[in-house]
Formats: C-alpha cells, sequence, structure tokens
C-alpha cells in the first residue's frame, strides 16, 4: 500500500496509546524516521516504507492480521460475552490493538479450525453464501453411519426447519456404534452439522473442523494454540 499517513495517526493506531500519548513520544525526541528525529506528529509518512524508530526500535506496521486457531471446546467464538470466555479472550495482547474478530462461528463445544483476522473484505468473501465455500469436519457419531447416507447427504438434508441443505460430502471412515466421518459443506447454517445427522436420527458427539477453504488446520497447534498464516496461506485465501 502506498498511502502516505500522519505519523502520530499510525503510531495511535499500532497501539502505542491515544494520539495525545503518542504527541507526547515525538515531543520527547524518541520517535526517529528515516534516522532522523521527528518532532511533528503531522508529518505524512509511508508506513510500509519509510524506516519508523521508537526508542531506536523498529516499528513494524502492518494493517492486517491472521490468525489460525485450534479452538478448544468451552469457548464461544464472539468478540465478546457477558458469561463466556471467548476466542478473543485467548489472544495475546499485542494481537488486540488490531481489534480481531472471529470469521465465522464454531460452536462452544466444537473443536477446530477457527481463523481470526480484522480483515473485513476477506471475512465477508470467505462467509458470503454465494461463494460456496467448503468446510470439512471430522465427525463421532452415535449410530452406524453406512454407505446410504453418502447418498442422502449428496442429495441434500431437509432440517428441522424445513431446509434443504445443499449437496454434502459424507466420507466414512469407521462404522461403528459410535461412527467417524468426514462431512465437507458448503454453508454454514446455525448448528448445521448437528442438524443434518439430527435428520437422519443420529447424534452428533464431537464435531472438529479441519478446513476451511484452502486453509487446513495445523496439526502442530495444540487445543487453544494458534499462530499466524504464513504469506502463502493468506495468498491461498485470497484467491478463492
Ligand atoms: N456445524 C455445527 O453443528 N456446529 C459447528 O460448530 C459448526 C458446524
Amino acid at each position: 500500500m502506498k498511502k502516505m499517513e500522519r505519523l502520530d495517526k499510525i503510531l495511535a493506531n499500532m497501539g502505542f496509546g491515544s494520539r495525545k500519548d503518542v504527541k507526547r513520544l515525538i515531543k520527547e525526541g524518541r520517535v526517529k524516521v528515516n534516522d532522523n528525529v521527528a518532532l511533528n506528529g503531522e508529518l505524512k509518512v509511508n508506513p510500509y516504507e519509510d524506516n519508523i524508530l521508537l526508542d531506536n526500535e523498529k516499528v513494524i506496521y502492518r494493517k492486517y492480521i491472521y490468525l489460525m486457531m485450534n479452538k478448544p471446546k468451552g469457548v464461544v467464538s464472539s468478540t465478546d460475552d457477558p458469561s463466556s470466555k471467548t476466542v478473543i479472550d485467548m489472544l495475546d495482547d499485542k494481537y488486540l490493538v488490531y481489534k480481531p474478530f472471529p470469521v465465522g462461528r464454531l460452536d462452544k463445544d466444537t473443536e477446530g479450525l477457527l481463523l481470526i483476522s480484522n480483515d473485513g473484505k476477506l471475512a465477508h468473501e470467505l462467509l458470503s453464501p454465494k461463494k460456496r465455500i467448503d468446510k470439512k469436519y471430522y465427525v463421532e457419531v452415535d449410530g452406524y453411519v453406512e454407505e446410504k447416507h453418502i447418498q442422502l447427504f449428496e442429495k441434500g438434508i431437509s432440517l428441522d426447519d424445513g431446509y434443504k441443505t445443499l449437496p454434502s460430502k459424507l466420507e466414512i471412515i469407521e462404522t461403528s456404534l459410535v461412527s467417524q466421518v468426514f462431512l465437507t459443506i458448503q454453508e454454514g447454517k446455525f448448528h448445521q452439522v448437528k442438524r443434518m445427522f439430527q435428520s437422519i436420527g443420529m447424534k452428533v458427539l464431537y464435531l472438529k473442523r479441519i478446513t476451511m477453504g484452502n486453509l487446513i488446520l495445523d496439526e502442530n497447534l495444540g487445543l487453544g494454540q494458534y499462530r499466524e498464516l504464513t504469506d502463502g496461506e493468506i495468498s491461498l485465501l485470497k484467491n478463492i
């Protein structure tokens, strides 16, 4: 991005305090731009190209952050909740200045891949029903999931409110008293996976999301851990 912005605004956006705090830092001569002490907060700088130092430490400016979390059970996918811990509460303070939010929701008792970002445009694209982004879940179901169910899911399942789902892909890993399957859906209706199985008389016992579009949950992330997306992952997501 080539945009020039006021130095005080950039530093305030980066979480170095309010505009007033930042003006004080500048007045105290603690900020340098391209090796010159900057004494005026109104100075226009290019945050991506100019070399900005605060107390001789480089200020790395970026507008967007993209985090992948392996969401654990018991936390809600929202920015703020009066009674439960949220996925945002789990983030390090250094990320909070970017005002991140979960891109889509997982139920409180669902685990797995959750993208957290402050990129509203990307979130909109990923969540738009028109885009039909694949979301793949690992599911443990109470009951015998059999070959005949694959066709049912492929044709679309009528949910309790009469809505008929788009075709979805059911892959059986193991049929047993508690079956293990993968289910890939392209929508995100409320409790969709649980309600799809409920419609065929089965109960979901465990649910974990493993992919969203081109993004695959990093199996090295333990429950509750998160990391920044790599540049490769970000461009894959943007090229959906
Ligand atoms: N479907 C569900 O039922 N729950 C989730 O958290 C995600 C998809």
